[in-house]
């Protein structure tokens, strides 16, 4: 059993920057906030879109868009099974520390916001983009199969996806200029309370270290990368169905070469964005090393596997 467990973060403070943050659906999108179909969604240090030989400026920038919106629905996804997660804590843990059932009743309603946020995108999207891009699903299915596995495992995907957050917008979305301001703001604004859970990710997995014995631990890390295969099972398929939207969005199909090349830079380009940048931030890896080092050579493993290699 782990007793000690160092991280600088407290209930206190990550609850009054909490409520520094409040922003409302309304004051990102909807009205005269619309997408603007003109401009990249997405930076391309996630896209990956610019070194595809075989598509035009044009088919890379609707490409681009696609991968926009998978990007906000999978997140969508991601957070469906946050909340459930979250609100499993809150019970375990109860009132005794209130000031950390306060912090954690936050986080859970400032996901369900970030859940209904993603779905009123999705549908600007729908109406904005003229033709269908299909996804992944249902959400409620692929959240159901990620809570089968042990709660140490399913928080230790979310402190990795909450670190990935913090990973796009510092490093690729917050200083880029050519993107739509709407998806620009959309993901700023999360942005800013994904700071905060981030850190009380890493208080839930160390509350949860400390009522585990080894054996335990060991099931949870397990579960921890089965969850990643499981992802990137899901991944896999969604760029299969970003190939056929971007064909009919184009109105071409495309010949067999033509087609691995993009699936080869777009199954990159997501299991970088979702998975290598998020396992192999240096704040995850901290907290994955003082659960178990072994567990953290295997993180080191698996994201080279996955060709997912610190950028
Ligand atoms: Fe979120
Ligand atoms: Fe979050």
């Amino acid at each position: 059993m782990i007793t000690t467990f160092s991280q600088p973060y407290t209930y206190k403070a990550t609850l009054e920057v909490a409520h520094k943050v409040t922003w409302r659906i309304e004051d990102i999108i909807g009205g005269d906030k619309c997408l603007d179909f003109t401009k990249s969604f997405l930076p391309e240090a996630l896209a990956g879109v610019e070194s595809i030989t075989c598509l035009n400026d044009t088919e890379k920038l609707i490409l681009n868009q696609i991968r926009g919106n998978s990007y906000l629905y999978l997140f969508g996804v991601v957070e469906e099974f946050i909340v459930p997660l979250i609100l499993q804590h809150i019970q375990r843990i109860g009132t005794e520390d209130i000031v950390a059932t306060q912090a954690f009743l936050c986080f859970a309603e400032e996901e369900g916001k970030h859940i209904n946020l993603f779905r009123r995108f999705v549908e600007e999207f729908k109406a904005g983009f003229g033709s269908t891009c299909a996804v992944i699903g249902p959400a409620k299915a692929i959240a159901d199969a990620v809570l089968n596995h042990h709660s140490l495992g399913v928080a230790l995907a979310i402190l990795q996806i909450e670190w990935m957050t913090q990973r796009h917008y510092l490093d690729s979305v917050r200083d880029h200029q050519n993107l739509d301001p709407l998806f620009c703001s959309l993901l700023k604004h999360h942005w800013l309370e994904e700071a905060q859970h981030a850190k009380l990710d890493t208080l839930m997995v160390t509350a949860m270290m400390q009522q585990l014995n080894d054996a335990e631990i060991q099931n949870g890390i397990d579960d921890y990368f089965a969850i990643g295969a499981f992802l990137d099972d899901g991944l896999m398929m969604q760029v299969q169905l970003d190939i056929e939207s971007l064909q009919s969005a184009i109105g071409r199909t495309f010949t067999e070469v033509e087609k691995q090349e993009i699936q080869t830079a777009q199954e990159q380009a997501y299991r970088w964005t979702f998975l290598g940048s998020g396992m192999t931030h240096p704040n995850f890896i901290r907290t994955l090393s003082e659960l178990s080092e072994s567990a953290a050579v295997r993180a080191s493993e698996m994201a080279k596997s996955l060709r997912v290699n610190v950028r």
